[in-house]
């Protein structure tokens, strides 16, 4: 049974987000992506789990199930190969269409194969875990790991459709639920103050909310919506898509020290800790914002902290091989209050330097 549906319009594609929206998924990427034969990409914990519900959605349509080892230590150009041998083995040319029915990382993964195989092919991603419906599945960002970091190649492609059954959900660690709703409560804190006050009211009975209700489907289609309307305004992250990076400057540095020990979420939680504590010390954010957002990440049972074995000067160090540091000065997406970002005249980020960013770590 399909319950209440949102439909979200982007640019060149639809987010479909319903409790049960799974078995609608054969008919949606019939329509919009229409091939001769299907190649489900997931993992091993989320296609032992529904796998055959996606394919019994197609009918008759050809599906060929492709299942990856889970983790991130398997998002791959090893298991990038492995899959397009597997898939010009079974027959897989042109005319084919993938499905990513899984994580962040088989979306990661499955979208990478899909931009690349016969120099790019449709591709429809499922996210099963709230991370990929919030923030993975959205955006046209594809790509694997390397032994150098993280997402380090990759590619934009843009799905044909997504499609979010919240009640898939039911079945995710409840770890990775908090984790997940970590970027929630980011996406109030970037864009919108009502709904930072929902996450807010949500967060301390994460455990017992039901996935497959009105609350969940109203975080899911209101996460999606703050995501796609800022990647729209920049999908190749000149500007104001680097407000999407509040909390991921320390965020990345501390999942870094942690050997990935620490959750994405988790880890991004600690840093929007941090780095709402930055903007106040720069000045740039009301006084209050740093202990409201702090607030809400403990609520969700989110570390506000670091581990204390992890010293402030290590993270500092790490935030230098993220990616986004420029010209030795590390930069921070930073609020202004609950709900609006600083512009910084259009760039969205501001540098810091060392000695301030680590009054921010105290
Ligand atoms: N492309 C982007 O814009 C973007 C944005 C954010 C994160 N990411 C990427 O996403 C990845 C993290 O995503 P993730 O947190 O979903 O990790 P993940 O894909 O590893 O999933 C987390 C765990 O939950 C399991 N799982 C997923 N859905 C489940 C379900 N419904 N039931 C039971 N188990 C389930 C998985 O098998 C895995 O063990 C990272 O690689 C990150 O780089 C990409
Ligand atoms: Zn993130």
């Amino acid at each position: 049974v399909v319950g209440p549906v949102r439909e979200i319009e982007l640019a060149t594609y639809r987010v479909t987000v319903s409790a049960g929206a799974l078995d609608r998924a054969g008919e949606i990427a019939q329509n919009v992506a229409p091939a001769h034969r299907y190649a489900v990409i997931t993992d091993s914990n989320v296609g032992a789990l529904h796998a055959a519900r996606l394919r019994a959605s197609f009918g008759d349509a050809r599906t060929f199930l492709f299942t990856i080892p889970a983790g991130e230590a398997h998002k791959t150009r090893d298991t990038w190969s492995t899959l397009t041998d597997e898939l010009l083995h079974t027959g897989f040319g042109r005319d084919s269409t993938i499905i990513a029915l899984g994580g962040g990382v088989v979306g990661d993964l499955a979208g990478f194969v899909a931009a690349t195989f016969m120099r790019g092919v449709p591709y429809v991603q499922i996210p099963t875990s709230l991370l990929a419906m919030i923030d993975a599945s959205v955006g046209g960002k594809t790509g694997v790991d390397t032994a150098k970091g993280k997402n380090l190649v990759g590619a934009f492609h843009q799905p044909a459709a997504v499609i979010a059954d919240t009640s898939l959900l039911g079945t995710l660690p409840a770890e990775h639920l908090r984790a997940g709703f970590a970027e929630a409560i980011k996406h109030g804190v970037i864009a919108d103050s009502a709904y930072f006050e929902k996450t807010a009211r949500l967060a301390a009975n994460l455990d017992s909310l039901d996935v497959s209700g009105g609350e969940m489907l109203d975080v899911v289609a209101r996460s999606i919506e703050i995501k796609a309307t800022v990647v729209g305004q920049d999908e190749r992250e000149g500007g104001i898509r680097k407000t999407l990076n509040f909390g991921h400057t320390f965020g990345h540095a501390i999942e870094l020290c942690s050997n990935y020990e620490i959750l994405h979420g988790e880890a991004v939680a600690t840093g929007m800790v941090y780095e709402a504590g930055l903007a106040e010390l720069l000045g740039l954010a009301e006084p209050g914002t740093a202990d409201r957002v702090r607030d809400v990440i403990s609520a969700a049972r989110l570390p506000t902290a670091r581990p204390s074995s992890m010293p402030g000067d290590q993270v500092l160090r790490a935030t230098h091989t993220d990616k986004k540091a420029r010209g030795g000065r590390v930069e921070y997406a930073l609020p202004i209050r609950i709900g609006a970002m600083h512009d910084a005249d259009g760039r969205w980020s501001v540098p810091v330097a060392d000695d301030v960013a680590s009054q921010a770590l105290r």
